[in-house]
């Protein structure tokens, strides 16, 4: 009804605008006054967590774009190997596992069949599982060993949004935390993330503020048939969930790549006016990926694509070469996920409005998957 969509035409809508206060819930009670992180809830000992030697997670659809984008994170702050595979292919291929392995189980539902799967036979090898849920007590969460729940409240709608965002915050949680109780290189570092961490709910705020010339350029491009996402780094997930958004939502052809593969192959699709989506990193600090992603731009746009560039606030060495600029907040690089897939949920959205789709219940999808 109305009412349970709080005013909003589609619950997908109301579950963007979620996502601030879904942000700041899954941190509450999980930074101390301190700055340090506190996640009993593991109910794995510190000591424990000092002997994984391999993280391991699995996931399916948006919930394994999140874990994509948790592997630059856990490697980064912990220096642990960290593999990231489709659940639904992981048991098939008789993977490695071992009891100092740790595997993590993304699943917003807790009910999907092939990470629950995926779970069953890494604790058949004796490996730990970690689940990060967002639906209390449901299957995933009660097989794991321990559990770290997301708030992001009922998700309704088929596509997953705030959910993703949670999820995000969750892995980056668990990251920063192995680093903190291992004790790397990287403590100033992490010390600084959380304090950014803590204040992102905000900035998530400010890109819903900006929308709605993202809205028009969704309804210009109701009439295409293709759309190209590329990213780096980070950005690379983002684009691959930009894609996927709009496969399930606008029914349109949609594929993303990470921008050094154009050369390798997809830049043979860039035909003229062909819309590319393009998440740039943060100018700041790694400034190489920056530079590439620049040529990247200039190469498709030479060759007719019609460029959308997502960029930092203050980047303006994108800006000639961006048909159309959709600004966010400046954020650390691991943690820009968390405002650059915002636009793309909202372009999403939009285009499926325009194009006179059922927003809530794409065709041919369920919100969980029980089967395998
Ligand atoms: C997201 O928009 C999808 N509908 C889908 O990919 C989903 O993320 C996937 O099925 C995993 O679901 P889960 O998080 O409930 O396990």
């Amino acid at each position: 009804s109305a009412a349970e969509k709080g005013g909003y035409d589609y619950f997908m809508l109301k579950e963007i605008a979620e996502q601030p206060k879904a942000v700041a819930d899954t941190l509450l009670g999980r930074i101390d006054a301190a700055g340090s992180l506190t996640l009993d809830e593991l109910r794995i000992s510190a000591a424990e967590l000092r002997e994984v030697d391999k993280v391991v997670i699995v996931a399916c659809g948006t919930a394994f774009h999140a874990g994509l984008i948790a592997k630059y994170a856990i490697e980064h702050w912990t220096r642990i190997p960290c593999e990231v595979e489709l659940a639904s292919e992981f048991r098939y291929r008789d993977p490695i596992l071992d009891p100092r392995t740790l595997v993590i189980a993304i699943s917003q539902s807790g009910e999907t069949m092939d990470t629950l799967m995926a779970l069953r036979h890494a604790r058949e090898q004796g490996s730990k599982v970690l689940a990060i849920c967002n639906t209390n007590g449901s299957t995933i969460p009660r097989e794991s060993d321990a559990v770290l729940y997301t708030h992001a409240g009922p998700e309704v709608a088929v596509a997953s949004t705030k959910a993703f965002l949670t999820q995000l915050v969750a892995c980056y949680l668990v990251a920063l935390y192995l680093g903190q109780v291992r004790g790397t290189k990287w403590g100033d570092e992490i010390q600084a993330v959380i304090r950014d961490l803590s204040k992102i709910s905000c900035e998530v705020e400010r890109v819903l503020e900006t929308m709605e010339p993202v809205r028009d350029l969704a309804r210009s491009l109701a009439a295409k048939n293709t759309v190209l996402f590329l990213g780096r780094h980070v950005g690379y997930p983002v684009a691959l969930e930009g894609a996927l958004k709009l496969k399930e939502l606008a029914y349109m052809h949609a594929e993303g790549f990470a921008a050094g593969e154009l050369k390798h192959g997809p830049i043979a699709l860039i035909e003229q006016d062909l819309p590319v989506v393009v998440v740039a990193p943060s100018p700041r600090g790694r400034s190489v990926l920056h530079d590439k992603i620049v040529s990247n731009i200039q190469e498709i746009r030479a060759r007719g694509a019609r460029t959308i560039v997502i960029a930092e606030e203050g980047d303006e060495a994108v800006a000639p070469y961006a048909d159309h600029l959709i600004r966010i907040p400046a954020t650390p690089t691991l943690l820009q996920p968390l405002v650059a897939t915002v636009p793309l949920q909202v372009f999403a959205c939009e285009l499926a409005t325009a194009r006179g789709n059922e927003v809530d219940q794409p065709r041919n999808l369920a919100k969980s998957v029980t089967v395998e």
